[in-house]
């Protein structure tokens, strides 16, 4: 917990998803899957899909220049830009130094970090204490932003139909006043790391004609295995910062988790015993967008007008690594 004069609260809060939509009819036309396997399995109904000039830094861009917007603040004010992604514009430069360029920030400290879907978690406490930590800076953006579709084998229908592009940003910022990010709850397991990955393109095996044609630029993933791992993990860091916190479960108003597959709320929901009611669902039309996926369900959710202020909310979060996290915040919008 943290003290008054050390409160850290969002700010402003943007997203932003590309235009074309991708329906599981029409994804049936491209592989051997059916709109019933898809929604029954997953909830997903479609998901977007970013146009050729479009990459984590545009839309990045694009839902930054909305957050600090809705901050009521201008780009100069901002002095940190941090970014989580899986899929940066290139290895580098930083996908954060891309978008620094194109909002014009002209005085800032940036750079990415890469904890695939947990990435908007671990960027909430990272900002958080950098902004806590001598009083360096004032406004931190947050990006999360990915291009899932990048990366994916269109052919593979395990894992294609399950995500989706865009971003989301927040705009965190010290208050004298308020407590608006209360505690985190954040861990990571490597021992995992060959459930959800992608092999080429890294060191390792940087790309060859070879590593095209063996698939290894695509995404990974043991289903079944990353599913009871993220129900676990999920609902151990839910838990331990709810008791951390002397919070029981009815204290929460709302519950913004990681968007990757419904029956994987369903099962959090029902393990922490709160109410489907109570969670923010947007999956249905993005699918998994990684990264971006909660900071766009949290923009959503306060744009619907379904977050009022002095409500607590629970992010919950998990990814490739593994990673997972659990974040505690007071609405103070
Ligand atoms: C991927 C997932 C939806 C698969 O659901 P599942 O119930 O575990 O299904 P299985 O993998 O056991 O596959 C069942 C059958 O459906 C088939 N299948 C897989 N994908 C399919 C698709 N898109 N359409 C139709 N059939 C499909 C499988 O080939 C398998 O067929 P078989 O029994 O003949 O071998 C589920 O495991 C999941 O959501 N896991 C978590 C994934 C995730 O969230 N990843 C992101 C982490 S951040």
């Amino acid at each position: 917990m943290s003290s008054p004069t050390s409160s850290v609260i969002i700010k402003g809060i943007g997203s932003f998803t590309p235009e074309k939509i991708l329906t599981n009819d029409e994804l049936s036309k491209m592989v051997d899957t059916s709109d019933e396997w898809i929604t029954t399995r997953t909830g997903i109904k479609e998901r977007r899909i970013a146009g050729k000039g479009e990459t984590a830094a545009t839309m990045g861009a694009i839902a930054s220049e909305r957050a600090i917007k809705d901050a009521g603040l201008e780009v100069d004010d901002i002095d940190l830009v941090i970014v989580a992604t899986i899929t940066p514009d290139m290895p580098f430069p930083s996908t954060a130094c891309l978008i620094q360029t194109k909002l014009g920030i002209s005085n800032a400290v940036c750079f990415d970090i890469e904890a695939a879907c947990s990435g908007f978690l671990y960027l909430l406490e990272l900002g958080t204490s950098l902004l806590r930590g001598g009083k360096k800076y004032r406004n931190a953006l947050l990006i999360g932003s990915e291009k899932i579709s990048s990366i994916l084998d269109w052919e593979d229908r395990t894992t294609c139909v399950l995500f989706g592009d865009g971003a989301g940003a927040a705009v965190v910022s010290l208050s004298e006043s308020e407590e608006g990010l209360i505690d985190f709850k954040l861990g990571a397991d490597g021992n995992k790391s060959d459930v959800l990955y992608m092999p080429g393109g890294g060191c390792s095996l940087p790309a060859t004609l070879d590593s095209i044609e063996d698939g290894k630029h695509f995404l990974k993933m043991r289903g079944r295995e990353v599913f009871k791992l993220a129900v676990k993990v999920m609902e151990q860091s839910a838990v331990e910062i709810l008791e951390q916190n002397d919070l029981s479960p009815d204290q929460i108003q709302c519950v913004i988790p990681h968007q990757a597959n419904l029956r994987i709320i369903e099962s959090i929901s029902s393990r922490l015993r709160i109410p489907m009611e109570r969670f923010f669902l947007n999956l249905e039309k993005y699918g998994n967008t990684s990264a971006a996926s909660i900071p766009i369900a949290l923009d959503e959710a306060y744009q619907s007008g379904r977050l009022k202020r002095g409500d607590l909310i629970l992010m919950v979060a998990f990814g490739a690594g593994l990673t997972w996290g659990a974040t505690l915040l007071k609405w103070t919008k």
